[in-house]
C-alpha cells in the first residue's frame, strides 16, 4: 500500500504519458480472450484518470491505439472500436462532472465515422473544463505526427509565411498535434516491455522513463503513485552536472 503522503505535491509532474500495454497477456493469464483484457483495461483507465485528477496532475496522455494496431486481427480491432464508443458513452458525464477536458491526437481520418463522431462530440462537450486535460492517442504514430508537422512548416515556407532560418524547436512544437501540451516529464509503460513503440518521439526527448512489469489491467492508483514517487527521486540534469543542479 502506497501512501499519498509520500508524494511531494510541490514536485508533481505536470504531464504524465502512459503506454498502456499488457491487456492481451492479462486476459490469457485468466484463460479469457484478448477482448476481455481490453474491457478490464478500460476500467484501469477510469481509475487512473480519476487518481490523476485527484492529485491535480494537469495533463495525462494515454496511448490507446497505435497506427500499427490497425494491423491486428479484424475481430480485435472492431472490438476495440466498439469498446471505445461505449467508454465515451459511459464516461463523458463523469468527465464533465470531474472537470476533465478531453483531447485526442492521431490520424482520425481512418477511424470509423461513428467513433470519430462520438469522440469529437465528447471533446466538444468537455472543452470548457479546466481541470485535468486527458489526451487520448488514437490511431496515433509519432513518425506520422512529425511528418505532418514537417508538411505544415514546409507549406508556410512555400507561402512566404515563414523563413527557413525562423524554424526552431519552438516552431516545430507549435506544429505538432500536442501543441497545447507541455512535454511529459514522466513516461510510464506497463507490461515489462522496454520500448517506445512510435509514441511521442519528439516530446519524450528529456522525459523520465518508468517501466513496470504490471500488466495494464492491474495498474491502479497505488501503482501510479509508486511511479510518481520514483520520478520524484530522480535528478533531472538536462546535460548539466549534479553539482550544478544541487548548488
Ligand atoms: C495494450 O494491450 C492495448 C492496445 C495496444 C490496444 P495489448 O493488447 O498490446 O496487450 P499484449 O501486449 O498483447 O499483452
Ligand atoms: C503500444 O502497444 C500501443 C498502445 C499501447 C496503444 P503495443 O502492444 O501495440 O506495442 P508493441 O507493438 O508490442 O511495441
Ligand atoms: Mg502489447
Amino acid at each position: 500500500m502506497v501512501i499519498t503522503d509520500q508524494i511531494d505535491k510541490s514536485k508533481l509532474p505536470q504531464h504524465i504519458a502512459i503506454i498502456m500495454d499488457g491487456n492481451g497477456r492479462w486476459a490469457k493469464l485468466q484463460g479469457k480472450n484478448r477482448v476481455f483484457g481490453h474491457k478490464q483495461g478500460a476500467k484501469a483507465v477510469k481509475e487512473i484518470v480519476r487518481a490523476a485528477g485527484e492529485l491535480e496532475i494537469k495533463f495525462l496522455t494515454l496511448y490507446a491505439f497505435s497506427t500499427e494496431n490497425w494491423n491486428r486481427p479484424k475481430f480485435e480491432v472492431e472490438a476495440l472500436m466498439t469498446l471505445l464508443i461505449s467508454a465515451i458513452n459511459e464516461e463523458t458525464q463523469d468527465l464533465i462532472k470531474n472537470n476533465v477536458k478531453l483531447l485526442a491526437i492521431g490520424d482520425h481520418e481512418i477511424l470509423p465515422s461513428k467513433v470519430k463522431k462520438k469522440l469529437y462530440q465528447a471533446i466538444d462537450d468537455t472543452k470548457n473544463n479546466t481541470g485535468l486535460t486527458l489526451t487520448l492517442a488514437l490511431s496515433y504514430s509519432s513518425k506520422w505526427e512529425i511528418i505532418e508537422a514537417v508538411k505544415k512548416i514546409a507549406s508556410q515556407v512555400k507561402n512566404n509565411n515563414l523563413e527557413i532560418d525562423e524554424i526552431t524547436a519552438e516552431i516545430f512544437d507549435k506544429n505538432l498535434s500536442t501543441s497545447e501540451l507541455p512535454h511529459p516529464e514522466l513516461l510510464i509503460r506497463t507490461s515489462g516491455e522496454y520500448r517506445i513503440s512510435n509514441f511521442l518521439l519528439w516530446q519524450l526527448a528529456y522525459s523520465e522513463l518508468y517501466f513496470t512489469e504490471k500488466l495494464w489491467p492491474d495498474f491502479n492508483k497505488d501503482e501510479l503513485f509508486k511511479a510518481i514517487i520514483n520520478y520524484q527521486q530522480r535528478e533531472r540534469r538536462f546535460g548539466k552536472t549534479s553539482e550544478q543542479i544541487t548548488h
